[in-house]
């Protein structure tokens, strides 16, 4: 095997154009892939910027010429030759005028046959690629993604630089808190029994931060929670994560804007308008059946309640009835995309998000067809098409139940399967959106009690103040999300910077005053000594990563990621340990169960 003394890279692979032709350069890398012709053989070298050609003729040294006869798939060698204007050219790769013909060849390692072709949008399984993600990651696709995100990262850092912010790192072993996602704990040996959690995110700590007058921090934040995984959801994941004193929501909100504004310049030469577009909860809810809604594309939900709560047909009045409601969307236009067949698989669509069916109207050529229409009278049908604002080539679709989540749920899903069956949802297209005053509190049925709908160190908004206790359903927050076409970007507040309020707000939550001070102690008693007025947000830098990178999931754009199970393939993580690894910590482990990953 060779060496690289006295080796020293000019270029980069992909770096080649006509201009070079006549220079002497030296590049290394791996080999895409040999053809050899006889007398001539042709190596494509691939390192992250591309691939170059390289070749070998009957004038090469003769050594060189069988080194080069010898190299296979991924081998990794290194090459110096003179530039000079290829013969065949070709289009497909940005090198393609030029080869360079080989004076110097070194072979630097040897490879096996990889599980799978390293190339461009790879057919192989999700499993055999994380498995060996190192080989994974080598595709121009996946070294492309990681690439962005790592310049997304970097004018995040500059961009909050130049705007004041610090960046300060915060603990990774902290104290397990009840609100929230499950947290991954960390057992202490020095105290036996005693555990540290890893953070959901540094929010108390970046909160405490403004209390000791940093007046505006930022972090590319690891945090860690132990949900449930989804395209979007990781349980280790990244934050580009922000705090700022003496700020309100608008403050906060222009900050951002600019940002979003300049990352998506920089990164993908696209022009973003700002100020973005408001919205409360309740209107998102209401239009979209969504606090993330998707504004590529319209089919708005409408209210029908009011005209079938008295009519004949159980289906419909029966929800109203018992409190829930009955509403539509019009996908306008396209009733001749959807045949009956299709229609049917939209109902089974509809039962995932626990609709019990799905009522609709279709009108094709002025042909109307319908499932509900024979069991209401003429004028509630006609209110009911005048509601949805139908016309010919429409299609209607309506879902009522006893609870409006189940309605909102089922119609704001509902409305994106239809775009991504229609083909609307350019990912090229960015619509921002942030929807404003969110509710302070949500229902768990699991817990049985209100909890924080975004967490419980967010301010209520003024004009609510004195709903935290006794009128929790209507008591508003001072909490902003970010939305880009349909996926919650980023989440933030204003914070709760008066200590009656916070104490308030625990009380709300069901905590005695010993258990809030047993679990937040630290920062009840910080904020009785001068909390500036202070504001956030959090980004998921993987969801900004994928939408920038035009990506499926958040997996396409983390080097190492996890999978539906929450192990990593690779490393074949989480494994169990030595018992004396587990005696040290005091552990006993009571259950062990090994279950197949799926990707
Ligand atoms: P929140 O919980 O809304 O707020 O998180 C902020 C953003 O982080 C991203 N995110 C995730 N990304 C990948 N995998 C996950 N499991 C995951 N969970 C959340 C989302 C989300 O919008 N401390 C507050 C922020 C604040 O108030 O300043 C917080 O963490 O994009």
């Amino acid at each position: 095997m060779d060496n690289l003394q006295n080796f020293h890279r000019t270029n980069y692979c992909g770096d080649f154009r006509m201009a070079d032709a006549g220079k002497t350069v030296s590049v290394c890398g791996w080999v895409q892939r040999q053809r050899d012709l006889g007398g001539l053989i042709f190596v494509d070298l691939r390192d992250r910027t591309g691939l170059v050609q390289l070749s070998f003729d009957d004038s090469t040294d003769k050594a060189i010429f069988d080194k080069a006869a010898s190299l296979r798939a991924e081998y990794v060698i290194a090459a110096t030759g003179l530039v000079r204007e290829r013969e065949s050219k070709t289009n497909k790769i940005p090198t393609g005028d030029v080869e360079i013909y080989v004076t110097e060849l070194r072979l630097l390692a040897k490879a096996d046959t990889p599980p799978f072709e390293i190339v461009e949008d790879s057919k192989a399984n999700d499993m055999l690629r994380l498995k060996y993600r190192y080989l994974d990651l080598r595709r121009p696709d996946m070294q492309h993604a990681i690439a962005t995100r790592h310049r997304i990262t970097k004018i995040a850092r500059d961009y909050f630089d130049e705007q004041g912010f610090l960046e300060i790192e915060t603990p990774m072993l902290t104290k397990s808190t009840p609100e929230g996602a499950r947290d991954y704990l960390v057992p202490s040996r020095v105290h036996p029994g005693k555990f540290y959690a890893l953070p959901q995110s540094p929010q108390q700590y970046k909160q405490l931060l403004m209390l000791s007058g940093f007046d505006r921090y930022m972090q590319i934040a690891r945090c860690f929670r132990d949900e449930d995984l989804r395209a979007d959801r990781q349980p280790e994941f990244t934050q580009i994560d922000l705090e700022m004193s003496f700020v309100n929501e608008d403050d906060v909100m222009a900050i951002q804007e600019g940002f979003l504004k300049r990352v998506f310049k920089e990164v993908l030469d696209v022009d973003v308008q700002t100020p973005f577009l408001r919205m409360p909860w309740r209107e998102a809810m209401d239009r979209f059946g969504s606090d993330k809604p998707d504004l590529r594309f319209g089919f708005e939900i409408k209210d029908i309640s009011d005209i079938v709560k008295d009519c004949g047909f159980g289906v419909f009045s029966g929800p109203v009835a018992e409190g829930g409601s009955v509403r539509l969307i019009n996908v306008d236009g396209h009733a001749a995309d959807f045949p009956r067949k299709k229609i049917d698989k939209l109902a089974d669509f509809v039962k995932t998000y626990k609709a019990k069916g799905l009522a609709w109207t279709r009108m094709v050529d002025g042909q109307m067809t319908s499932s509900y229409q024979k069991f209401l009278t003429e004028e509630e049908n006609k209110a009911i098409l005048e509601r949805a604002g139908a016309k010919d080539g429409d299609l209607v679709l309506i879902v009522g139940d006893a609870k409006d989540e189940v309605v909102f749920a089922a119609l704001g899903a509902l409305r994106c399967e239809c775009a991504k069956q229609l083909g609307l949802l350019d990912p090229k297209d960015f619509k921002f959106l942030w929807v404003t005053e969110f509710p302070m509190f949500e229902y768990s049925e699991e817990e049985g009690r209100y909890v924080a709908m975004h967490h419980p160190f967010t301010a209520p908004m003024d004009e609510d103040l004195d709903k935290l206790e006794t009128d929790k359903k209507n008591c508003r927050a001072k909490a902003y999300d970010i939305v880009l076409n349909g996926t919650e970007l980023g989440g933030g507040s204003i914070r709760i910077s008066v200590p009656e309020t916070q104490q308030a707000m625990f009380r709300a939550l069901g905590f005695t005053d010993e258990d809030a001070q047993e679990r937040f102690g630290h920062l009840i008693n910080a904020f009785k000594f001068g909390a500036p007025p202070h504001g956030g947000l959090a980004y998921g830098l993987d969801r900004l990563c994928m939408l920038m990178a035009g990506a499926e999931s958040i997996r396409d754009v983390i080097a190492f990621p996890k999978v539906q199970n929450a192990s990593e393939p690779m490393t074949n993580c989480p494994d169990f340990v030595e018992d004396k690894q587990l005696d040290d910590l005091s552990i006993a482990v009571t259950r062990k169960e090994q279950d197949e990953p799926e990707a």
